[in-house]
């Protein structure tokens, strides 16, 4: 059983102080560059300020104002008009964030998921001047193309220009399985695989965040998340238990029914969210796909911080194939938790946006490619 599967918030808060990020244990695993993230041993710390860019995400609009809604500063980019003209952003099905937090004087960068391909990661990154020598860490969702299609080629071009020692966060070991999309009624199709030997050849040192991890001081993970809530995940994606050609996941980790060679229904097992706990304000919950279920996630963003106050719930949430009952259901939920806002992207769905419009207007901020939302002072 991977580690992280019986966590509760006893475990993550259990005495002990972590200083400086997740603590790394011991030498890298296996000889693979892999290093596991130790458990976080005390509540995650505040940071006064936060800055989530969206880098790439599946829309955008360049005639749509910057504005204050409510607490939160939202600018938008509009558009690009400099020599070169065809220098726009591009938007994609796929996702890519960059995070700004600052604590004191003390500030922490972060790339979370890389798009769907280096053709929106690379040009966006560019456009929006993001500093790369300023990133702290980088940190992956989960094994899905649309969010680790820009990685590779984003290292191949740019890893020169950051910093040495530079940590890849991810959720574990199913991270680098082979995944699959079968729908019901057409063929299997290959959805890749993220080959560790990439990361291993642009010095990139893997962090298996099972658990709830601290990274670099401000952000912390969920680790893997309990489904609890009456969400469901869909029967299309499909995930490859083993390696082949050098690349997949070991089978060791997964239970004997899911055996080496075997495709099966994709459980996410390792899917994590990031989260940060903004002083004054609460949580900001940033999940990249949500297949573990948006309310699962941030339920588990609270049970392990110890923070109730959710002040944004961001990302995919996964909802554009469900029907309107169930939708009903996930809002009737996120009621009931009460963040400040919503800000649905990816794959959350028109059906979603407009349930939110109707039930729970002031709390739906629309994003776009190239958004920059500010929470906190
Ligand atoms: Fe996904
Ligand atoms: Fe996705």
């Amino acid at each position: 059983m991977p580690q992280g599967f019986n966590l509760n918030r006893r475990n993550f808060l259990r005495a002990g102080a972590v200083v400086g990020g997740a603590v790394l244990v011991g030498a890298p695993v296996g000889g693979s560059g892999r290093w596991l993230a130790r458990a976080q041993t005390s509540a995650p710390p505040t940071v006064d300020r936060l800055a989530v860019r969206v880098v790439v995400d599946n829309q955008h609009d360049v005639i749509v104002k910057s504005a204050k809604v409510g607490t939160v500063d939202v600018q938008r980019v509009g558009w690009s008009l400099g020599p070169n003209l065809n220098k726009q952003l591009h938007s994609e099905f796929g996702l890519g964030f960059h995070l700004e937090s600052h604590r004191g004087g003390e500030t922490r960068n972060y790339l979370l998921d890389f798009g769907a391909s280096p053709v929106a990661e690379l040009n966006n990154l560019d456009i929006l001047k993001v500093d790369l020598a300023a990133i702290d860490a980088l940190i992956l969702s989960h094994g899905h193309f649309d969010h680790f299609g820009g990685l590779v080629p984003f290292l191949k071009r740019d890893r020169a220009k950051m910093r040495k020692d530079l940590g890849l966060y991810v959720g574990g070991e199913d991270t680098f399985c082979y995944r699959w999309v079968e729908p019901p009624t057409g063929p299997r199709l290959s959805t890749g695989v993220l080959d560790r030997r990439d990361l291993a050849g642009a010095n990139v040192r893997i962090v298996m965040a099972e658990k709830p991890a601290v990274i670099e001081g401000h952000a912390f993970t969920t680790g893997a998340i309990p489904r609890k809530s009456f969400e469901k995940a869909y029967p299309t994606p499909k995930v490859e238990i083993g390696m082949r050609d050098g690349a997949g996941c070991d089978a060791s980790h997964f239970s004997k029914e899911e055996q080496e060679g075997k495709i099966v229904v994709d459980k996410f097992r390792n899917e994590h969210a990031t989260c940060f706990n903004v002083k004054d304000r609460g949580l900001v919950v940033i999940s990249s796909c949500g297949h573990a279920g948006i309310v699962n996630t941030v339920k588990q963003a609270q049970a392990v911080s110890g923070e109730k106050k959710v002040h944004a719930v961001m990302g995919g949430f996964h909802l554009t194939p469900a029907p309107d009952s169930y939708i009903a259901q996930v809002v009737q939920a996120l009621k009931e938790i009460d963040p400040d806002y919503l800000v649905p992207m990816h794959c959350s769905g028109a059906g979603f946006v407009r349930a939110v419009q109707k039930e729970m207007p002031d709390k739906l901020i629309v994003p776009y490619t190239g958004t920059r939302f500010i929470f906190g002072g």
